[in-house]
């Protein structure tokens, strides 16, 4: 059932509900968009373990809607106004939705300026607190379908909060190497077409730069309408699905190494293409992508990196026998490129 225009048959109440979300880190990256959060290509993302938001939503039955939005203990003025034109917007998919106030209290058990995709889990734990709200309200009780509303929801917030809701590799956009993959909504990639060694993964992010970004994903994302590449940069998307395919099925390490660090590139070489141009990378950046490849070189160990919109590094390396000795490398070498001896270490099992 994938019909997620919301039931007109609902019977409100008070509640407080509560979820949690992890945030992920894209190895095919989405970047460009159409009207309504259609991608312009399909992803592919590692949902993280430990970064994550846990969110609470009070919701008063009855009352004018308004929504008042706390982060961390510390009320969040602009966020709020972002939900509350969210919640306008999804209202043709959870009719019962401006019927009351909203009290939202989330954190992230991640550093805010580490630039670790918040909206990706804070969206996700919000989309799935409205549908622990829609199943009181409305009494779906198909678990399959209250998931994928939720990453349809998502994505509705932000385009890449709909991966978050399935743990493992997930992908969303539509591609003919997944089965049942959509634009509107996010599916899990088959596990049994997973060879071991990736199942298992450590991603360290180094925190080249903490604080605000000088352009957001958002307008990134819009300068990909006009930008001469983008037609060509959406087809290799694809055509790198179909090589990751088999990759992830013979266990092809370098291979996978080539293609994760080669869509970061691309991703960051599109910004630099931009009109106007924009570089996130800093000094530090590729500092530490020199010193992966000449670690690589000289050990032949499987660091490697990927990158989201912005400077720091996530460090990619299986969770293995040789795993200390990667460990040892990035605290003597590549701490020193981070700003306040800043890493984040997450884990990918499934
Ligand atoms: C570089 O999902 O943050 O992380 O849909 O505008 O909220 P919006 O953008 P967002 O873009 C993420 C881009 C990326 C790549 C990815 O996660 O696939």
């Amino acid at each position: 059932m994938n019909d997620f225009t919301g039931n007109k048959n609902f019977n409100i109440s008070s509640q407080t509900v509560s979820a949690s979300c992890p945030s992920n880190i894209a190895l095919i990256k989405y970047w460009g968009k159409y009207e309504n959060q259609i991608p312009a290509n399909p992803s592919i993302s590692y949902t993280l373990i430990n970064c994550k938001t846990n969110t609470s939503m009070e919701f008063v039955a009855d009352e004018k809607f308004s929504v008042q939005t706390f982060l961390s203990g510390n009320e969040e003025k602009k966020f709020a106004e972002k939900i509350e034109k969210y919640f306008r917007n999804i209202e043709e998919f959870l009719p019962w939705i401006l019927k009351g106030k909203y009290i939202i209290r989330t954190d992230n058990t991640f550093p805010h300026s580490s630039g670790i995709a918040s909206s990706a889990s804070g969206f996700g734990a919000i989309a799935k607190c409205l549908m622990e709200l829609e199943q009181q309200f409305s009494g779906i009780q198909d678990c399959d379908f209250k998931l994928r509303k939720a990453s349809f929801l998502a994505r509705l917030g932000s385009g890449s909060a709909c991966r978050s809701l399935y743990p493992g590799l997930v992908v969303w956009g539509t591609t003919k190497e997944v089965e049942n993959s959509s634009d509107l909504y996010a599916v899990q990639y088959p596990n049994d077409e997973i060879h071991d060694v990736f199942k298992s993964f450590n991603d360290w992010v180094l925190l080249i730069h903490e604080g605000a970004k000088s352009v957001s994903s958002t307008v990134g994302h819009g300068l990909m309408n006009t930008h001469p590449y983008a037609e060509r940069r959406f087809q290799e998307a694809h055509e790198n699905f179909a090589v990751l395919k088999e990759i992830l099925k013979n266990g092809d390490m370098p291979n996978f190494i080539k293609l994760v660090e080669h869509e970061a590139l691309t991703l960051h070489a599109m910004m630099m293409m931009s009109d106007p141009a924009f570089i996130l990378m800093k000094t530090g950046t590729l500092a530490v992508i020199n010193k992966i490849w000449d670690f690589r070189k000289e050990t032949g160990l499987p660091l490697f990196f990927t990158l989201d919109a912005g400077a720091n590094v996530h460090l990619l390396f299986p969770a293995d026998s040789d795993e200390d000795k990667i460990k040892e490398f990035i605290v003597k070498e590549l701490l020193q490129h981070t700003q306040n001896n800043g890493v984040v270490k997450d884990v990918m099992k499934f």
